[in-house]
């Protein structure tokens, strides 16, 4: 791992307060220092729904812009998100049909991307992130492939101010980020 650091846009998919996923995110701010990471939140619960008609460059309205000038300067992107109905949140799902508009503007071909996300079942949001996978691929990103981080939250594990008094988690948490900073790295020095 080169001691290059790295901004990270990171959009959350829950807009629910208080958010267990936005707890995890949280945490995995206050960690990514020690992964050479700067973790920058970027707001998607006051974007108007994406309809078709903006798709132009020319009149793409002024809610899409300020998302994508956010995201698109950062090196890589972190999306934490919620299972809803065995999926991502349509929270979610508005703000990448923005980010891949307009027209030839997409904001995802080749950006580095990582998915987690936390609930309290078994499955652990493990549905959530494969749908959500199976879109970001689609749309041409590099995706981070392992580890997979499907959190199953319990009490105590991740506290309400985001610190992780469990060490094991800590240290897995900080693994992923450790990935996430070694492919940002492979694609900027390739
Ligand atoms: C859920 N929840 C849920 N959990 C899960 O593991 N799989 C699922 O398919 C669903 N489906 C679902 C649908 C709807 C409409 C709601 C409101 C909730 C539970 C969900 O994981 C829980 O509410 C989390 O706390 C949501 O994450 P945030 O918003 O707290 O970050």
């Amino acid at each position: 791992m080169s001691d290059r650091v790295y901004t990270v846009a990171l959009i959350v998919g829950s807009v629910s307060e208080p958010s267990l996923n936005r707890r995890l995110a949280n945490a995995l701010v206050g960690l990514a220092p020690d992964a050479g990471l700067k973790l920058v939140d970027v707001e998607i619960g006051g974007l108007p729904f994406f309809a078709a008609q903006f798709q132009s460059e020319a009149d793409y309205p002024e809610a899409g812009r300020a998302l994508k000038a956010e995201v698109d300067p950062a090196d890589g992107l972190l999306i934490v998100t919620p299972e809803y109905n065995r999926s991502i949140p349509g929270v979610l799902k508005n703000a990448i049909d923005w980010l891949s508009r307009p027209e030839g503007d997409s904001s995802f071909p080749g950006r580095p991307t990582a998915v987690t996300g936390m609930s309290e079942g078994a499955v652990s949001t493990a549905v959530a992130q494969n749908h959500l996978k199976a879109i970001l691929a689609s749309q041409g990103v590099q995706l981070l492939g392992e580890p997979e981080a499907y959190i199953q939250y319990e009490s105590g594990l991740i506290a309400d101010d985001g610190t992780v008094p469990d060490a094991d988690t800590r240290r897995f948490l900080l693994e992923f980020l450790q990935a996430f900073h070694d492919l940002i790295d492979r694609g900027a020095s390739s």
